[in-house]
């Protein structure tokens, strides 16, 4: 990979999206390649969590690379967004979960990406925003969609029609991000958070992942139907056995994800 690089230690998985000198902003190619790690992803069984961030202290990603915009037609930004669009979704359907660490900037493109990311846990010099209307666009890659249903509808029309920037404490207030760390410690508590996802049961993540996703839009009837069949599915399992007899017999339970 050129710009999007990828390490997997101790069930971890990192994705680092490097392209500083455009501070990380998203481009074909970025797409393209968070495309092929997510995917690959997919087939390594060994990988619990998965860890997107950007390369250095700046930014996390500073949005959709804003060069290709004044030259391309309103039928090529449909196509632009649904691209971007079918990253993120791909990112957010994985069945295991994806942490944001944001390390810097999180504008545009790079808020979506990690509002398409399970949880978010930001750097003290994080920034937020949706600046789009501010280029006289519009968010694209799913900020209409999932910041809403995060944060509500009326903080987020107040980012996305303002397009201001907040930091760290007021997206913590936002309920944007889980919690704030140091630029310095960011990676290692996202990890140390990550051990503590890990000694839970993995299937179990998963199912909850699939309920709570697949009942969003939905009324609570529908989703409470998810829900249960969920319940029902992860009983077919050998590790909901394991948990309930390690609990039992006062022992960490040792989940073999079947
Ligand atoms: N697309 C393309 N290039 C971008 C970019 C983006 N979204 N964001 C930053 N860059 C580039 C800049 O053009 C600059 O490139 P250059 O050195 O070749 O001129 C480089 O990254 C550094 O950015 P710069 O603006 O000089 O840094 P700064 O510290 O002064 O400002 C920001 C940082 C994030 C406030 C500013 O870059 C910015 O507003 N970026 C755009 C954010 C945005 O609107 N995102 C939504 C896009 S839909």
């Amino acid at each position: 990979m050129e710009i999007v690089k990828l390490e997997i230690e101790g069930g971890i998985a990192t994705v680092t999206i490097d392209r500083q000198s455009k501070l990380n902003a998203l481009n074909a190619l970025v797409l393209n390649e968070l495309e092929e790690i997510f995917l690959s992803l997919q087939d390594h069984s060994e990988v619990r969590v998965i860890v997107i961030t950007g390369a250095g202290e700046k930014s996390f990603v500073a949005g959709a690379d804003i060069s290709q915009f004044p030259s391309i037609s309103s039928e090529e930004a449909y196509a632009f967004a649904k691209r971007g669009q079918a990253v993120f979704s791909l990112i957010e359907s994985s069945t295991r979960p994806v942490i944001a660490a944001i390390n810097g900037f999180a504008l545009g493109g790079g808020c979506e990406l990690a509002l398409a990311c399970h949880l978010r846990f930001a750097a003290e010099n994080a920034m937020f925003g949706q600046p789009e209307v501010k280029l006289g666009v519009i968010a694209g890659y799913g900020g209409t969609q999932r910041l809403p249903r995060l944060i509500g509808k009326g903080r987020a029309l107040d980012l996305l029609l303002s397009g201001r920037m907040i930091n760290a404490d007021e997206a913590l207030k936002m309920g944007l991000v889980n919690d704030i760390f140091s630029q310095a410690e960011l990676l290692s508590k996202v990890e140390e958070y990550a051990q503590g996802l890990m000694a839970q049961g993995p299937l179990a993540q998963t199912f909850t992942l699939q309920a709570v996703y697949a009942g969003v839009g939905k009324s609570l009837s529908e989703g409470l139907e998810e829900e249960a069949s969920a319940f029902r599915d992860v009983f077919k399992t050998e590790d909901r056995i394991e948990g309930a007899t390690a609990f039992l017999e006062r022992r960490p339970a040792a989940f073999k994800n079947r």
